[in-house]
Order: C-alpha cells, then sequence, then structure tokens
C-alpha cells in the first residue's frame, strides 16, 4: 500500500538532494496507477513545501538540541509542518501520519523524535523568522539580488513568488465552452480561470486551448508577425509562442529551433494539437547558425532565451533550491552569444524581440545596454505593455502584476 506521506517525501529527496526539477521527480517516483486524488494531493504538498522550504524548516528546527543529519526525515518533518501553517491541516492527523511515514520510510528510530518534535512545532504560533530566507523563502543571494535590481518592488515580488499561480489559457477556438474566468482587454486570446485546478482536459485536447500564462502572450503581438514575413523562433521548446505566433498570423513561413531534441518533441506535440504547421523544425544550436541557416535572413526573430527563471518561480518552486547564485553569469554569457549571433540573421529593416521570463536586470536591460553599445546598427522600438515598468531598455512586468508572471521584453529592429 503507497503511503502519500513517503511519496512526497521522495519526490522532495529527488529535488533537493538529487537535484531533479519536481516535474521529472514526481513522473520518477509516484506509479502510474497512483490515484488522481492522491497525485493531486502529493504534488500540492510537495509544492508547497518546497515555496515554504526555509520558514517550516526553522520552525521545526527550534525544537531540536542538534542536527537532523538524516535528509528524508528532515523533509518529513518540513513537509509535515507546511501541512499545518500553509495547507491548514488538522494537528492530530498531521502527526499520526508522520509517524506512519517515519516507519514506511524505514526511519523506526526517529518515530518518537517526530512525534515530539511536530507536537511542539504545530503548538508554536508565535514563531518570529530570524533570517531574510526564513522571512521570504528564498535563499538569500536571489533576495540580495532582487533588493538590488527592484528595491521599490522586491517584497511583493518575494511574496508574489510564493502564492499559487492563476491558470492562464490562450483561447484558439472562441467557440469553446471555458471554464468561469475574465478576458482581458490587452491580451485578445488571452482567459484568466477562476480556478487554477479547473479540469481543462478536454479543451487541450480538442486544441481548443493552451495553458500559458499572459505575460508569455505579449510576445506574439509585440513582434507582429505581417502575411509573408519570414519567421525564427530561435529558442522554441516547448512551443508556446511559436504556436502563437501562426495563431496570430497563419500567413507566415516558420522556422523553429531548439537545442535539445528531446524538447523539440514537445514542439510536435503542440502544433499536432493546434493543428499547425511550421515551415521547418531544427534541432540545433542558436549560438552557431552557419551550420543550419541557409538563404534569405528573417524578417522577424523571436528569441525567448534561456534563463534564470526567477519570473515564473511561482510556477517553479523547485528553482529555489536549484538555481545558484553561480548560475547567473553562465547563463548571461550564454544569452550574449545567441543574441550576438541571431542578430546576424536578421534581415536590415527587420525586428527581433528579446524575451526572459527573468527577473535580474543582468539577463534584461543590461543585456541589451551591452548589445546596443557593440551594434550601431540596432535600434530599440519602445513597446508598451500595461502595468509593466519601463526601465532603461525594454519593459519589465514584475511577477503578480496583473496576475502575470516575470517577464522581460525588448524589440530590436536592424537598419536598413
Ligand atoms: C525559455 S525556453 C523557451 C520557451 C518557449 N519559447 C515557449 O514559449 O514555449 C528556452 C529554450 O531554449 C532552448 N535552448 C537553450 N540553449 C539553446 C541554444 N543554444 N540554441 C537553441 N535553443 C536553446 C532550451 O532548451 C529551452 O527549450
Amino acid at each position: 500500500m503507497k503511503n502519500n506521506r513517503v511519496l512526497c517525501c521522495q519526490v522532495l529527496y529527488q529535488v533537493c538532494y538529487k537535484h531533479q526539477h519536481i516535474k521529472p521527480a514526481l513522473q520518477h517516483v509516484l506509479p502510474v496507477e497512483l490515484a488522481p486524488q492522491d497525485r493531486a494531493w502529493i504534488q500540492n504538498c510537495s509544492y508547497q513545501t518546497l515555496r515554504n522550504h526555509q520558514q517550516m524548516q526553522a520552525r521545526w528546527q527550534k525544537f531540536v538540541t542538534k542536527p537532523i543529519k538524516d535528509q528524508l526525515v528532515d523533509l518529513l518533518l518540513t513537509m509535515s509542518v507546511t501541512q499545518k501553517f500553509v495547507m491548514d491541516a488538522p494537528d492530530h492527523a498531521i502527526v499520526n501520519e508522520a509517524v506512519k511515514a517515519c516507519k514506511k520510510l524505514g526511519k523506526k528510530w526517529a518515530t518518537g523524535l517526530v512525534n515530539k518534535v511536530l507536537k511542539n512545532t504545530l503548538n508554536d504560533t508565535d514563531f518570529v523568522p530570524q533570517t531574510e530566507a526564513q522571512k521570504y523563502n528564498h535563499p538569500e543571494w536571489w533576495i540580495k539580488q532582487l533588493n538590488k535590481d527592484w528595491p521599490e518592488h522586491a517584497q511583493a515580488v518575494l511574496q508574489a513568488n510564493n502564492q499559487k499561480p492563476p491558470l492562464w489559457l490562450r483561447v484558439k477556438n472562441p467557440q469553446a465552452k471555458l471554464p468561469r474566468g475574465q478576458k482581458n482587454s490587452a491580451l485578445p486570446q488571452a482567459w484568466l480561470c477562476e480556478e487554477s485546478s479547473a479540469d481543462i482536459g478536454h479543451l487541450l485536447s480538442n486544441g481548443d486551448v493552451s495553458v500559458q500564462d499572459g505575460a508569455a502572450q505579449y510576445a506574439a503581438a509585440l513582434l507582429a508577425p505581417q502575411a509573408g514575413d519570414k519567421v525564427l523562433d530561435a529558442c522554441a521548446a516547448p512551443g508556446g509562442k511559436s504556436c502563437h505566433l501562426l495563431e496570430y498570423q497563419a500567413h507566415i513561413t516558420l522556422d523553429v529551433l531548439e537545442l535539445e531534441a528531446d524538447r523539440m518533441a514537445l514542439v510536435e506535440q503542440n502544433l499536432k494539437r493546434l493543428k499547425l504547421k511550421a515551415h521547418r523544425l531544427m534541432v540545433a544550436d542558436a549560438e552557431r547558425p552557419e551550420l543550419w541557416h541557409q538563404g534569405e535572413p528573417y524578417d522577424k526573430i523571436l528569441l525567448d532565451v534561456p534563463c534564470s527563471a526567477s519570473g515564473v518561480v511561482r510556477r517553479n518552486p523547485d528553482m529555489k533550491v536549484l538555481r545558484q547564485a553561480g548560475h547567473i553569469k553562465p547563463l548571461v554569457d550564454l544569452q550574449q552569444c545567441i543574441l550576438e549571433a541571431q542578430s546576424q540573421i536578421l534581415k536590415p529593416g527587420g525586428r527581433l524581440l528579446y524575451a526572459t521570463c527573468s527577473m535580474f536586470k543582468a539577463e534584461n536591460e543590461r543585456q541589451i545596454a551591452r548589445f546596443l553599445k557593440g551594434h550601431p546598427d540596432f535600434k530599440e522600438i519602445t513597446i508598451t505593455i500595461p502595468g509593466a515598468i519601463t526601465g532603461k531598455h525594454g519593459q519589465q512586468l514584475i511577477t503578480g502584476v496583473n496576475q502575470m508572471d516575470g517577464f522581460y521584453y525588448c524589440l530590436l529592429e536592424r537598419s536598413i
């Protein structure tokens, strides 16, 4: 008999100690035959534990005299405390189930400890965080970077990052019967669902809708491909924006580029699901166009570069565990190389939309500032996104504003 708490601990273990992303970790650990309600509970509990990890761990650590070295017992305690202070579960169920799970995890020696520490922690409602990391449930370096980049918005961003995100749809079939929700005046295809758990399985499989945050839905209109344009989506998987470009303007020649073959398979699935057709799908390196680009340069290029994903952490709370300060510089260097290479295959008079789901200026306006300095043949085209902040270059959507993800866009034009 499978135990949901045991499975949840094993998922968290994969993320926190095996450095696996949460989605593959869930796939890896959860048996296929698991009932949907159990799967949903484990998914919710593991996401909420990752969102609130530092504070939940600090809450129980107050009641131990020496550190608990056993990683599964540590996670079991953190996950159980999350059930009380985030998920509102009743105390007796939390303690009983944690003790049972402790035995099933093969940690019989720790049952007394788990019982005692949990009872103390659940009664301790006056907890005061001792560090910024505990207060905001983010690594210290991340908090510092946000404070530096966005002193007026950092606190709101940190709080938004810890919330469950809403469900946004991009509607392809206007006749489709959508779950309860609302339109967005700036985004004709967007639908913000009232319930993030709305049942949309049939709408997805029919190709009536796609799941896509409102912030990501600006890309197509900002790049604004015209009929007859030759367009490249240079970092395309899983293909959300490629498909949107084709929905936005069916009469374009769209080339789709992606480095990872298994991720390109996701683009293919999405195109097929939505009954859309791209001109060419290329598994190749955006840094090396000389290896795959022939003929005419492009009229429009979408460059949704690999980034820290610091704007979408509410959807990917595992990033708070997996992302390290040292990852940012190599990402910035990679983005710079990709931007440099892609700028070479844009037509004179053509437009390139640079996009990230990052909140860090090094990946966004500073990246663009450096590029423009070295490329006098490029200029920035002013764009306006409702609710976004205009910085030195481009527009930054702040996580949580208009219920959207954190996103950055800058539109560049090559001179004729
Ligand atoms: C932010 S994601 C793109 C999301 C996508 N535009 C969408 O809306 O569905 C960045 C993608 O770039 C890919 N990538 C990373 N380095 C690349 C490179 N050198 N050339 C092409 N693609 C690359 C990654 O594998 C990843 O799929």
